[in-house]
């Protein structure tokens, strides 16, 4: 996307810290889906619906606030698989919060069946909605979720 703030149709897709090892990190838990392929798989979904995907995978907070921040307020909406920030960021939050397009917080794992510091998520106050436990497919179904949301809006608009 180019740096125009006219950034309807796009969803903003944000990894956070640790993401990038995906494929052999924990594959018992993360699965054996690599993030190259999730990006792929989120794209493949958004083409032929004319929605374009910006996606990104940083291990900074400061660098995944930075992108909510120049984003959030022209995408239509933000999907956001927060990692470990997930139970302590209150910066990623607040950023979030901050912004208009609607967040849905996915998790490949099922976050609630975990360790207990892995069962309250400071973000999920502030999302749309949250997927957890769907491994990859959690991703495209939150991408249908947001394109149907944006979709519905643009038909009652033109009402
Ligand atoms: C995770 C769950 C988090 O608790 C963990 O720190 C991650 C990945 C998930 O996708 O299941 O890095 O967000």
């Amino acid at each position: 996307m180019s740096d125009a703030l006219t950034a309807t149709r796009t969803i903003l897709v944000l990894h956070g810290p640790n993401l990038n090892m995906l494929g052999r990190r924990q594959p018992e838990i993360y699965g054996t889906t690599t993030l190259d392929e999730i990006d792929e798989a989120i794209r493949q979904a958004a083409t032929p619906r004319s929605f374009e995907i910006v996606a990104m995978q940083s291990n900074y907070e400061g660098a995944l606030v930075d992108h909510i921040q120049r984003y959030g307020w022209v995408a239509s909406g933000i999907i956001i698989n927060p990692g470990a920030l997930t139970h302590y960021s209150i910066a990623l939050r607040d950023a979030l919060a901050a912004v208009p397009a609607p967040a849905i917080e996915v998790h490949l794992s099922n976050i609630a069946a975990r360790e207990s510091f892995r069962h309250h998520s400071v973000i999920s106050a502030v999302a749309h909605g949250t997927i957890a436990g769907l491994g990859a497919s959690g991703y495209v179904l939150a991408l249908h979720y947001l394109m149907d949301l944006v979709d519905l809006e643009e038909a009652h608009s033109g009402e």
